[in-house]
């Protein structure tokens, strides 16, 4: 698991519109998302903007008018991938038989933050490209766009991207499950060296209090039990609350929790450098708060920790994960390493292996270090050959699983609230999520979707953990 996957399973997709009653000229947009989160929330966002103007989601490609992709830049592979579906979206519009009928191919995302002119060059198949904060002005750039005139549109829009974006469909809301994703911050101030994020999304923006307050309900009254939290820096979220006071995340998930129905809070991604003390003392005070968190640090080492420009040496990460800790002793740590970075000497390797060893992660993504144009590592010289990029990565993930291994086997035993998610895999079997994020089989008698029930977990397998329903 620790690849380019992230912390949190996605919400199930929405249902396929493809199946509901037969209307053969309404429009259909497909979209693909890569990513992170902010990403996927960000799709269904657009999905929505678009059902008021008569497209209907489809998660069948091949059914599309629209076909949306929703890319991320954060990795070179990442940033590739587009141009490959992009080659083959061309052969399927070059096959096409004369006189069928439009179809569209839209870049949204990172990627198209990053590249927008330049796509088109690349692409000659892509007919529109939009930029994050954009997504709003999406119906109007996609009639143009049907009107035969090629769009880019990756101006940092002056207006709320969220205030003008629909609010969630409370059908679609249903059809896609008992948690959500609600992006509360969007940007990033915080220019890691490595990283594309503050030049794709942008400088850092909070959603103000009202608007959050109003989508959790809206998600509420559709079913929703537990709310996570998005922000590329989310704990760096401030606002003005009810009250007329400066919140911070903290306070905004204390505010969260009064919402009736939300049963459960989470987070994500957070920095070290933003964790204030009203944060940590959530975690201690805050039932419907999770006991688990995404941390990143990247580095044991303090001297890539500087080259990166996180703004912190590796004892103060260690130090707050003590205080972290002694709020919430059962919480489970995940964080993100990037192994190979410019100048990453064995013993810079060593330094972050032997954090990795202090914390005990409960889960942990890690990456190659991939260079990224603009960024200001992308002018170092002294890259690291592949051979030991790939190395240091499979050492690093070794260690991280055996923690992943240990810290889910320690959970056994355990009498925790479930919440009931979707079918297993298996019949008879339903699968919720612990409070430390693991998916957790139990027997479909224990309870329906979106209840929360109380089971005692019996055994540990891969990434799964199999509970017992405990009766009363
Ligand atoms: N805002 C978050 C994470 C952003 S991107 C944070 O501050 O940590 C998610 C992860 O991708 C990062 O944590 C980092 O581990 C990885 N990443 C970002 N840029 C990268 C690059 N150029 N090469 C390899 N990994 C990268
Ligand atoms: Fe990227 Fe660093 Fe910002 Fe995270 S904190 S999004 S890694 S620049
Ligand atoms: Fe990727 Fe953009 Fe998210 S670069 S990780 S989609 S913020």
């Amino acid at each position: 698991m620790q690849s380019t996957s992230t912390p949190l399973a996605r919400t199930p997709s929405p249902a396929d519109n493809s199946s509901a009653p037969a209307d053969s000229n309404q429009r259909k947009v497909y979209v693909k998302t890569y990513g992170c989160q902010m990403n996927a929330y960000d799709s269904d966002r657009m999905a929505d903007a678009l059902a008021k103007d008569g497209y209907a989601r489809t998660e069948r490609p091949e059914d599309a008018d629209l076909y949306l992709i929703n890319t991320c830049h954060i990795r070179e592979k990442a940033a590739e991938k587009v141009y490959s579906e992009l080659g083959r979206l061309a052969k399927q519009k070059a096959k096409a038989e004369p006189g069928a009928k439009d179809f569209l191919v839209g870049i949204t995302g990172c990627v198209a933050q990053a590249e927008g002119q330049e796509i088109f060059r690349r692409a000659p198949v892509v007919d529109l490209v939009v930029g994050p904060q954009t997504y709003h002005r999406l119906p109007e750039i996609v009639s143009e766009a049907r009107a035969g005139r090629r769009v880019v549109d990756t101006d940092y829009a002056i207006e709320d991207k969220f205030a003008h974006l629909p609010r969630p469909d409370r059908k679609i809301v249903q059809a896609r499950g008992v948690t959500a994703f609600l992006t509360v911050q969007e940007g990033c101030d915080k220019f890691c060296a490595f990283c594309v994020v503050p030049y794709t999304r942008g400088s850092e923006v909070s959603r103000p209090v009202a608007q959050i307050v109003a989508e959790a309900e809206a998600l509420a009254e559709a079913g929703v039990r537990e709310l996570t939290l998005l922000g590329q820096n989310v704990n760096a979220w401030h606002g003005v609350g009810a009250d007329g006071r400066q919140w911070g995340l903290g306070e905004l998930l204390f505010r969260l929790a009064e919402v009736p129905g939300i049963a459960r809070l989470r987070y994500m991604t957070s920095h070290p450098r933003d964790m204030d003390d009203a944060l940590i003392a959530a975690h201690r005070d805050l039932s419907q708060l999770m006991p688990y968190l995404h941390l990143p640090v990247q580095s044991g080492s303090d001297a890539i920790l500087k080259a990166m420009n996180r703004q912190h040496k590796a004892d103060d990460y260690l130090r707050l994960i003590d205080r972290i800790r002694a709020a919430r002793p059962d919480i489970a740590l995940s964080g993100d390493f990037i192994v190979g970075f410019p100048g990453e000497t064995d013993a810079d390797f060593e330094a972050t292996l032997r954090l990795i060893e202090n914390v005990g992660y409960a889960a942990a993504y890690s990456f190659k270090y991939s260079p990224r144009p603009g960024t200001p590592a992308a002018e170092a010289t002294d890259l690291l050959p592949e051979e030991v990029k790939s190395e240091r990565l499979l050492r690093l993930q070794a260690l991280v699983t055996k923690q992943q291994y240990a810290f889910q086997q320690g959970c056994v035993g355990k009498t925790v609230d479930l919440l009931i998610e979707k079918p297993g895999r298996r019949e008879g079997q339903i699968v919720g999520r612990s409070p430390w994020l693991q998916p957790t089989i139990v027997d479909a008698k224990a309870g329906a979707i979106g209840d929360i029930v109380k089971v005692r977990i019996t055994a540990s397998e891969a990434n799964s953990l199999f509970a017992e329903c405990i009766q009363g």
